[in-house]
């Protein structure tokens, strides 16, 4: 099978393709590694507040489960902050948002503006020493209300070998598997049984690609995917998620406008 993977950024029609056909594209070496560094040192700092706070016991049991347990800052100890180091919040998104070569893909599948949706929008952190964080097969859909969506997947280190990555079912679906009604004292993993899913797949179309700081990986809201961890990683992995969808989409989600 012929993957999305592409070391050049190809015409919007080639990643229209992809995203129809594979539900994901993989973009190597097109984000610039000087904010990728400065955020990944600002990210460990925020991540070591929120370790202290939560074992201290100062994180409240709700946010803990909410997102921490699964690695995630909210936006605003984990996005926004970046912001501010990186001369504001227009110029994080200007950088990691508005690559020119990726414009007249956006502007195909979104039109002339898109929405951030903040809300969704986090870093990551996945050791592989803890296992019971490793997210089992999911599409972002269930926690986005069936909206459309996209997903820039950022990774803030060199994942997929040594440290954990994404394994993507490279097949698009067109509706919603689960529902997201998960029991929090439990690890997700140990509460979705997706051999249903599983069973309707081939073996070759499942992908983990290895991804290193500078790649971008855009995927649908609908697409299957789950962490990739293999008992040989040793290394931890930070990555960010943002999200946008099409401002038709906006009303009731917490975000910005960002004009293409
Ligand atoms: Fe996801």
């Amino acid at each position: 099978m012929t993957l999305p993977d592409f070391g050049e950024v190809p015409p919007a029609d080639v990643l229209q393709t992809a995203l129809q056909q594979k539900g994901c594209f993989l973009l190597r070496e097109i984000l610039p590694l000087p904010l990728l560094q400065a955020a990944k040192a600002e990210l460990e700092a925020h991540y070591a507040e929120a370790d202290q706070a939560w074992q201290s016991g100062q994180m409240t049991q709700s946010a803990y489960h909410k997102l921490f347990q699964y690695g995630h800052l909210p936006f605003e100890e984990g996005l926004l902050p970046l912001a501010e180091h990186s001369e504001g919040e227009a110029n994080l998104y200007t950088c990691l948002l508005g690559i020119d070569s990726l414009k007249p893909f956006l502007s195909a599948v979104l039109g002339p503006s898109l929405f951030l949706i903040e809300k969704n929008s986090q870093p990551r952190r996945q050791h592989p020493f803890w296992p019971e964080r490793q997210i089992p097969f999911h599409q972002d859909a269930e926690f986005l209300g069936g909206r459309p969506a996209l997903n820039f997947w950022i990774p803030l280190d060199s994942c997929g070998r040594n440290a954990p990555g994404l394994e993507l079912w490279l097949r698009p679906q067109n509706r919603v598997w689960f529902e997201l009604n998960l029991d929090p004292l439990t690890p997700l993993y140990q509460q979705r049984d997706v051999s249903a899913i599983q069973a309707q797949a081939s073996r070759d179309q499942f992908w983990q690609p290895e991804m290193e700081p500078g790649d971008l990986l855009v995927f649908d809201a609908y697409l299957f995917h789950r962490t990739w961890l293999t008992e040989s990683m040793f290394l931890p992995r930070y990555s960010l998620e943002i999200r946008l969808t099409h401002p038709a989409y906006a009303p009731g989600l917490k975000g910005r406008e960002w004009v293409l």
